[in-house]
């Protein structure tokens, strides 16, 4: 029994030399870390207020510009930027995103009501003025009366995702925070600062569909799920924003599955081939999705084509043995999922089967192709609305005609992998 007093008393003292500190410092990180948590918090609303107030479901028209802007400064015109801004402006001169206004989306607006149509717009062309533009083109009933300012080009009708899309609210620029220390007078009273441009969630605005819209789904899939396969991924727990790799040091390219360098950084290829039998071998190929910070690919659209072939060296003979699709194949009338073999971020697909060689004794190669269909699904979908041309105008089977073609040249061979077919051991 006697033993507990002086144990007790250690425990005393432990708690007052040693406890006490520890509780302090205890309390201290908590304190820090509540702190820094509703830091978080704070910065969080400020994105999400910020973005709630950039992204309405409908863009207001800009209003009148202030007087005190020059013409330049007033117009909406991506040229006009580019007069001061000449890097953003070539670079998105070679973006898809000048590009959201082309005959694939065309031909399907000449079909359209007004409503049906701007439902469209508020991704391929947002602004409140570019509507009124492509109403005015389309004949559609709601037109402004007035003819269209200065500042507002009719050329903005097909210029796609402008600037101002991303950029300019009632005449006022917003912009990420600036990377060099700026003069106080600048152009178009200078602009508003905001990380929102630097987060993932600003380009959630057009590449996920949002709950609250209650969006059409496959197989219960969302048709654009961009953000939230980015949010699952390695990567966005590393703090790699969409930006980091689609506007690498602030570029506007946004290159993506149409592009062959960026889509070979999206995965790792390996083609490794073992020999199981005098006359069999085992062919297996894995992908894996190392780069795309979202499934690859995140669409439905694009599909990649593995190909594998057989050849006999010395000869030219060469025979294709094994197709596989990677993408997410659904029927035209967006109703029925096909197969989905999207690869998630991070992970490997394996594609193998065992082959019989046509002559054990031979010397064989097999190739692994990767074959790109960036707009699969558009091609599709084009090929059978081709099929009722009688039921269109002169006009939207051309246009038609114009959206298969521009489809059909963006097909490109990704890689191509060349293996000897290992021998059978001879037994000694
Ligand atoms: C008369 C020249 C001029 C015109 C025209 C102009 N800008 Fe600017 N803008 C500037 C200058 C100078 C700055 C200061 C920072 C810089 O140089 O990028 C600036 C800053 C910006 C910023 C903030 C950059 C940052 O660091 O966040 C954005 C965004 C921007 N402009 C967008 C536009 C858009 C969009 C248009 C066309 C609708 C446009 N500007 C037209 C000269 C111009
Ligand atoms: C939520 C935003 C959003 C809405 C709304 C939207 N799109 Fe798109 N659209 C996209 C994105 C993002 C892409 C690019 C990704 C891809 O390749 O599918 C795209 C690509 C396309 C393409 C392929 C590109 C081309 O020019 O051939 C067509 C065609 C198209 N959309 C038509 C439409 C039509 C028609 C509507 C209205 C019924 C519509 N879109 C509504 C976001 C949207
Ligand atoms: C799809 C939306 C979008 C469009 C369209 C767009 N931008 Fe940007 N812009 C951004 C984002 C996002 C950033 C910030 C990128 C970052 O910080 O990583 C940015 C950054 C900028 C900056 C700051 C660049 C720097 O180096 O500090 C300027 C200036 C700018 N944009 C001008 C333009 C001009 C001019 C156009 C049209 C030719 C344009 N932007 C089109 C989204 C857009
Ligand atoms: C770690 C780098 C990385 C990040 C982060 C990333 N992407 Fe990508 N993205 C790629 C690569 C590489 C490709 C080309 C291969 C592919 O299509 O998956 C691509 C392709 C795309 C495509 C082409 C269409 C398709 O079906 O694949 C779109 C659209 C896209 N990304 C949008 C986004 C958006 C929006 C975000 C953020 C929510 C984002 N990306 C985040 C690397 C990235
Ligand atoms: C206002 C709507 C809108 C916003 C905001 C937007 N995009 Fe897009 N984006 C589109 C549309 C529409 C397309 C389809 C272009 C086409 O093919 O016609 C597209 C195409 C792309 C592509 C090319 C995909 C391919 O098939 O190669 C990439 C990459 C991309 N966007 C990334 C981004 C990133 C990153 C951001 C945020 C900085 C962003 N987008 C913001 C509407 C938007």
């Amino acid at each position: 029994m006697g033993n507990y007093g002086p144990l007790f008393l250690e425990v005393k003292m432990l708690l007052k030399n040693l406890l006490l500190p520890i509780v302090l410092a205890l309390l201290l990180a908590g304190l820090t870390a509540c702190e820094r948590n509703t830091d978080q918090a704070a910065e969080t609303l400020t994105v999400n207020q910020f973005l709630n107030n950039h992204w309405p479901a409908v863009l207001p028209p800009q209003g009148k510009p202030p007087d005190h802007f020059s013409a330049e400064e007033a117009s909406l015109d991506p040229q006009a930027c580019g007069e001061c801004h000449a890097a953003q402006y070539e670079q998105w001169l070679t973006s898809l995103h000048s590009h959201t206004m082309g005959a694939g989306i065309q031909w399907q607006l000449q079909l359209m009501s007004q409503q049906q149509g701007n439902k469209c717009l508020r991704c391929h062309a947002p602004l409140a003025e570019q509507k009124a533009l492509v109403a005015l083109q389309q004949g559609w009933p709601n037109t402004p009366a007035a003819a269209a300012p200065a500042w507002l080009p009719e050329k903005l009708a097909d210029a796609g995702l402008v600037c101002a899309a991303c950029h300019v609210r009632r005449h006022q620029r917003f912009g990420p925070p600036a990377r060099a220390e700026l003069p106080e007078e600048l152009p178009h009273s200078g602009f508003t600062a905001s990380q929102a441009f630097q987060d993932s969630r600003f380009c959630a605005a057009c590449h996920q569909h949002q709950e609250q819209d209650k969006p059409p789904r496959v197989n219960g899939k969302l048709q654009v799920d961009t953000w939230a396969q980015w949010q699952a991924s390695p990567q966005a727990e590393q703090g790699i924003h969409c930006q980091t790799c689609h506007m690498p040091d602030r570029q506007h390219l946004w290159r993506g599955i149409h592009d062959a360098d960026m889509t070979r950084q999206a995965i790792d290829v390996k083609l490794q081939l073992d020999r199981l039998g005098p006359d069999t071998v085992n062919v297996e190929a894995t992908v894996q999705n190392i780069g795309a910070g979202h499934h690859f690919p995140t669409y439905m659209v694009p599909k990649v084509e593995l190909v594998f072939s057989l050849r006999q060296l010395d000869s030219a003979r060469e025979r294709v043995i094994h197709r596989h699709i990677i993408g997410w194949q659904v029927n035209v009338e967006l109703t029925r999922e096909i197969f989905d073999t999207r690869i998630p971020a991070g992970e490997t697909q394996r594609v193998g089967f065992p082959l019989i060689l046509p002559d054990a004794d031979a010397a064989w190669e097999i190739t692994l192709m990767l074959e790109v269909t960036p707009r699969e699904h558009y091609e599709r979908t084009f090929r059978r609305s081709l099929q009722k041309a009688d039921k269109l105008s002169e006009l939207t089977v051309s246009t038609l005609r114009r959206a298969l073609r521009e489809a059909g040249a963006t097909h490109y061979r990704l890689l191509e992998i060349n293996q000897p077919v290992p021998g059978w051991p001879i037994a000694n």
